[in-house]
């Protein structure tokens, strides 16, 4: 390989904490946020949604609001419905988070749809002008929920033509064989993201030219989806989203609010800036569907499964295939001779779900871990000896190998570091007494996995005579530290100070780039780094060794501390090499991950989703992690309390420790608050705690001692730097592990998120 670059020095920046770069922006409130984004002369939008859930539009009444001072514009259906085109929902290959075409007609087709747009001088008159927009509906019945009349059932196998349910062997034989049997149904609640920084748009127009200021995890699919609704060229317009204030697996990808704000700021002849309520950001954007599941295990009386059965259902809308594939991960995480899954997906009337962080293994493995434990407690066997005698080292559908496989190494690591050994094994078995009264006190575990992904990108890297380097890419700062893992890449494999370095993200100006999201920015864009380092070494070190560095091997040459180091001692400053190159050295690097489809990088560059095999090809590549609960349960009142979390994961090389486990202690905080707090209340079949004084989320009162171990993990198999991701898999098994904690303090299983204190009275 002539641009074989650096590998990763052990005694170098990556690997060892590293403060943030953007740290002091952030919290010394500099940071732009795409929503901070005061464009001059800017009208102000708000929005009118539907309080019913399915039926017509009979009308509008709209002197009230046109009466309003400061009003310059109300657009509904009548104005946009044929500007606004069609377009696919991304999963079905198109751009968009919903296929719903904003004000496409008078249908309506879930509560909270979008019909009517108010545009005025400020924010405040456009809000009290859409307070006395009136709208008169013919309602329609709908189906609200799983069991709702009209609620329609689909095989996922049928609503995705690339999903198979995972099977093997004869699940009537393997219950046969196995003498101890667990049934149990789980259920798991709505959840929707609930960022700070809400879900704004705001469109200016400089002739035919579109600008967009959004926060968004995928400016290329933004900028191609308004193309094709506005039917413009995709090179008239420009998406910038600067670094996100919070997704949590929303802000995905187009989004319906942009393009009617678009076509209005159009209208208007200035630029429109869309600031929707907390409640609407309920109905307009993606969510958690809820799900239940199904789960029958077998196993001999040593603890050995010989079948599972996981059947599982969760929601969609009307109109768009989102649902999430769980029992590819359930049915593959333990050794057994016979599996059967069946996934289904139940269409209603509703908004179209999304991804929320480890869309599928949240709900899923809350299901599974817990029935393990329930298995456990019914062989009378440790929960974490029961994962080990059914751990494995190929998957039991197909046999395929795994790159890695350091469950149990998490499972120790953490067991030593929670001190597992304290548990006393009978429920109920462990209390304390404290001022407030006497608690039960129980501890859980459950396992964490997660496939791998890794998507295409490309970057433009380049360093100047000055010793500056320069790295931009069109992917994102979406909170997990991406800007800094760059930084510190490039400062490591260019030789220059990490101060040195600017990072440009989040802008379709730059090198095009894939989704902020399926835990794959770390290893898609870190590779992207290294081949863009890779080549800019390359080309210094063509011209040193034509020049002052005569006869080495310019494949020999290191670039550390502002110079390039021959093995044989001579050295040669960088800014001198950057001379020989006739000024700064700049390259595209375009990475492309083995094992991707062809063309995954056209299809980037066109905003499609081009994220891998997800670590199921034919070796299995996947993140563990092993999550230990200790809960504290008020013995009179039921109150559950989390004293203590312990997660211990094994990811890949971890790049930067210090971020890596503000990842994961994030998600583990997050995975408090699905336990035990966070759930969607349908009220005739619209969201009924649609803020955040009645969608409760965990926060620093509820999070207790909590610690995040790295295992190491080196998987030299899954890609060139071993690297794996980790920003999903710290929420991944909390909820079962915190479930499993409560059943062992109380004797009570409880199968439905969230655990409240009133189902344990
Ligand atoms: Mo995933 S929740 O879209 O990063």
């Amino acid at each position: 390989m002539p641009d074989a670059p650096q590998t990763i020095d052990p005694d170098g920046r990556l690997g060892h904490p590293q403060v943030r770069i953007d740290g002091r922006a952030k919290v010394t409130g500099a940071t732009r946020y795409a929503s901070d984004i005061a464009l001059p002369g800017v009208a102000h939008a708000a929005l009118v949604t539907s309080p019913i859930v399915r039926g017509r539009i009979l009308g509008f009444d709209l002197d009230a609001a046109r009466a309003m001072p400061g009003l310059l514009g109300i657009f509904t259906h009548r104005d946009f419905a044929d500007a606004i085109r069609p377009v696919a929902h991304l999963m079905a290959g198109g751009y968009a988070n919903t296929s719903h075409r904003p004000l496409g007609s008078d249908r309506i087709a879930y509560a909270g749809q979008i019909v009517a747009l108010v545009v005025a001088e400020t924010s405040e008159a456009a809000h009290a002008a859409a307070g006395v927009v009136r709208v008169r509906y013919a309602p329609e019945p709908f189906a609200g929920g799983f069991d709702a009349p009209g609620a329609e059932a689909v095989r996922l196998a049928d609503l995705k033509s690339d999903h198979a349910d995972p099977r093997v062997g004869d699940d009537a034989a393997g219950f046969a064989a196995g003498p101890v049997r667990i049934e149990a149904r789980y259920e798991t609640p709505i959840q929707h993201h609930n960022p700070m920084e809400l879900f704004t748009t705001a469109c200016a127009w400089e002739g035919g030219r579109l600008t967009v200021h959004e926060p968004t995890r995928y400016v290329e699919a933004v900028r191609h989806g308004l193309a094709a609704q506005l039917g413009m060229a995709a090179a008239d317009i420009r998406v910038v989203s600067g670094p996100l204030g919070g997704h949590f697996g929303s802000k995905l990808a187009l989004s319906q609010h942009t393009a009617p704000v678009a076509l209005a700021a159009r209208r208007l002849g200035r630029p429109v800036s869309l600031v929707p309520t907390r409640k609407q950001c309920f109905t307009i954007a993606n969510y958690r569907p809820e799900s239940r599941h199904h789960l029958r295990l077998a196993a001999t009386r040593d603890g050995r499964f010989t079948a599972l059965v996981h059947e599982a259902e969760v929601t969609t809308s009307r109109f768009d295939p989102f649902a999430m594939e769980g029992t590819d991960v359930t049915a593959r995480l333990y050794a057994c001779p016979a599996i059967r899954t069946e996934e289904r997906a139940v269409r209603i009337d509703r908004n179209t779900p999304g991804p929320m962080r480890a869309p599928p293994e949240v709900p899923y493995l809350f299901a599974l871990e817990s029935a393990v434990d329930e298995m456990a407690e019914a062989l009378g066997l440790d929960p974490i000896e029961l994962r080990r005698r059914n751990d494995t080292d190929r998957e039991p559908i197909a046999g395929k190998p795994f790159s890695s496989r350091p469950l149990m190494a998490c499972f120790d690591a953490g067991a030593r570091a929670f001190d597992w050994a304290r548990r006393v094994p009978e429920v109920g078995a462990m209390r304390i007494e404290t001022g407030e009264g006497a608690w039960r006190v129980g501890l859980g575990c459950a396992a964490a996995v997660r496939p791998v992904k890794t998507g295409p990108a490309t970057m433009r890297v380049s360093l100047d005579a000055e010793g500056g380097a320069r790295v931009e890419t069109a992917h994102h700062e979406i909170g997990n530290g991406i800007a800094t893992l760059l930084a510190m890449g490039a400062s490591e494999w260019l030789g220059v100070p990490i101060e040195r370095v600017a990072v440009g993200l989040g802008d379709t100006a730059l090198p095009a780039a894939g989704l902020s999201g399926g835990s794959a920015t770390t290893t898609s864009l870190m590779h992207t780094l290294h081949l863009g380092c890779g080549q800019v070494r390359a080309r210094l070190a063509a011209a040193a060794a034509t020049g002052p560095l005569q006869g080495v091997d310019p494949a020999s040459l290191r670039l550390a501390e502002g110079r390039l180091h021959a093995p044989d001692g001579r050295s040669l400053p960088l800014a001198e090499a950057v001379a020989l190159c006739g000024g700064t050295v700049e390259t595209l690097a375009e990475f492309v991950p083995e094992g991707a489809k062809p063309g995954a990088l056209d299809a980037v560059r066109a905003g499609r989703i081009a994220l891998g095999t997800g670590g199921m090809g034919e070796t299995l590549s996947w993140g563990f992690g092993a999550q230990f609960a200790e809960v504290h349960v008020h013995a009179e009142t039921g109150v559950i309390r989390v004293a203590r979390l312990t997660g211990a994961f094994a990811a890949g090389r971890v790049l930067n420790p210090l971020t890596a486990r503000s990842q994961l202690t994030g998600g583990m905080i997050w995975g408090i608050g699905s336990a035990l707090l966070e759930e969607s209340v349908l009220d005739r079949g619209r969201y009924r705690n649609d803020d955040l004084a009645e969608y409760l989320v965990a926060t620093a009162a509820d999070a207790p001692r909590i610690e995040a171990v790295l295992v190491p993990d080196a998987d030299t198999a899954v890609n060139p730097l071993g690297l794996k991701g980790l920003g999903e898999l710290g929420i991944i098994g909390v909820n079962a592990a915190i479930a499993n904690a409560v059943h062992h303090a109380t004797g009570r299983r409880l199968r439905r998120l969230p655990i409240r204190a009133e189902a344990l009275l």
